[in-house]
């Protein structure tokens, strides 16, 4: 199959693109490197350097004999990706090339409106090219766990049936997002079910939970395939930061009392899951939604996990609770649908001590790499606009 990934130079862009390649699949990948970008802006960086994008597809052609072909450019510019889809002709798109970050998105009115020009605006761009060039294609767009937010019934998988005054219907799920991040790909979806009815378009939508760990197969096989491992407070997902703040010595900054509870997948579920749905794709003019998460954790279990992982590693971890910085129930039901990617054949990696156990030896063959002053939050999701002062 002829697969073209965008987002392709990311955490899981890169390995996904090689895991494909590795199948014997005809890869493509293509990227602006805008996250390094952001990166710089930040002042954060991966935990290990990573190679560029060229560089580590000449490193897998070393290591592997596979090729993947490189395409630099931004996936909202018309030309971009009108000129891809000719060339390369991908009989499947999988879209991870957008901004991922919701405390990125909460920094000012500037990021809030960069993450979403970004994101909905390249997959509405990607969505006309496709219906023009490439009409048959399967579409496998990432979203996330988080455009539900955390409702009082059980998360269903994209729809749900309901009876409203005697009649009955089955309607996208209703979203209630926490960021701006999470909205724009509540807009993504709402964007891409219209495309699919509309040019009778093939896409999945993946709900995707919060994804932790640092190796794959492939990613493990030559120290220049690694991939980005962040721990900061932007780009960090809260499995990878904890890990880094055991390493560094430093307490693990549990947000309130850690009740919230999430779904969360090993990153070689993540390969597993794009690879079921690009194997399995969805029927002309359906827009299929899948959750994709394996488990379920409060961050409190999370933090609890941590420490006995790092206690096995022979370092004394600590729990402290600091404020919240997001608008987030405490306390709340959170019972999430994820049948349809194990129905297909899923087989989850389940988090254990021994897996986290694994990530922090992994983390602390070089604790100095780690940057203490970029962990905790500084973006406040209640913080008033400039300018807007206390009545
Ligand atoms: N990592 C997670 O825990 C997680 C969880 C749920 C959903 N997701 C989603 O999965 C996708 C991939 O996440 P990730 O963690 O690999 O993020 P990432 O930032 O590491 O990768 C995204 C890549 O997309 C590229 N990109 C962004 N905008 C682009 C544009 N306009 N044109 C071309 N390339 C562009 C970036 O340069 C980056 O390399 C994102 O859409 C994210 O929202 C991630």
């Amino acid at each position: 199959m002829r697969i073209l990934i965008i987002g392709g130079d990311g955490y899981l862009g890169w390995p996904t693109a090689m895991h494909f390649a590795q199948r014997g699949h005809e890869v493509a990948v293509l990227d602006n490197m805008i996250k390094r970008r952001w990166e710089s802006e930040l002042g954060v960086a991966p935990l290990w350097p990573i190679a560029t994008l060229t560089e580590r597809a000449q490193a897998l052609r070393e290591t592997t004999d596979r090729e993947v072909e490189v395409f630099v450019g931004d996936v909202a510019d018309k030309s971009v990706v009108r000129g891809v889809l000719s060339r390369f002709l991908p009989e499947a798109i999988v879209h991870y090339g957008e901004q991922p970050s919701a405390p990125f998105s909460m920094i000012d009115a500037e990021h809030a409106i960069l993450s979403q020009a970004n994101n909905v605006l390249g997959t509405l761009q990607l969505a006309f090219a496709m219906h023009d060039i490439v009409p048959d294609a399967h579409l496998i767009k990432l979203g996330t766990m988080g455009e539900y937010g955390t409702p009082n019934i059980d998360i269903e998988e994209g729809y749900l049936e309901i009876e409203h005054n005697g009649r009955r219907d089955r309607l996208p799920f209703p979203k209630s997002p926490g960021s701006f991040y999470h909205l724009s790909k509540v807009h993504d979806s709402h964007n891409l079910m219209f495309a699919a009815k509309l040019w009778n378009l093939r896409i999945t939508d993946l709900n995707q939970g919060v994804v932790y760990g640092t190796t794959t197969d492939e990613t493990a096989m030559d120290p220049r395939l690694a991939t980005s491992f962040h721990y900061d407070e932007y780009f960090g997902t809260v499995i990878n930061r904890f890990v880094a703040q055991a390493v560094a010595g430093m307490p693990l900054t549990v947000y309130g009392a850690g009740g919230q509870k999430r779904g969360y997948l090993n990153i070689r579920d993540t390969l597993q899951c794009v690879e079921i749905a690009a194997m399995n794709p969805a029927s002309a003019g359906e827009f299929r939604v899948f959750n994709q998460f394996t488990e379920q954790f409060t961050i409190d279990e999370l933090a609890n996990l941590v420490v006995e992982a790092a206690a096995k590693q022979g370092i004394r971890a600590e729990k402290k609770s600091i404020p919240n910085p997001r608008m987030e129930l405490e306390n709340h039901h959170y019972n999430a649908r994820n049948s349809g990617l194990i129905a297909l054949g899923l087989q989850p990696h389940r988090l254990t001590v021994d897996v986290l156990a694994g990530m922090i030896a992994w983390a602390a063959q070089h604790p100095e790499r780690i940057s203490r002053d970029v962990i905790i939050p500084t973006v406040q999701w209640r913080k008033q606009p400039e300018g807007v002062r206390e009545a």
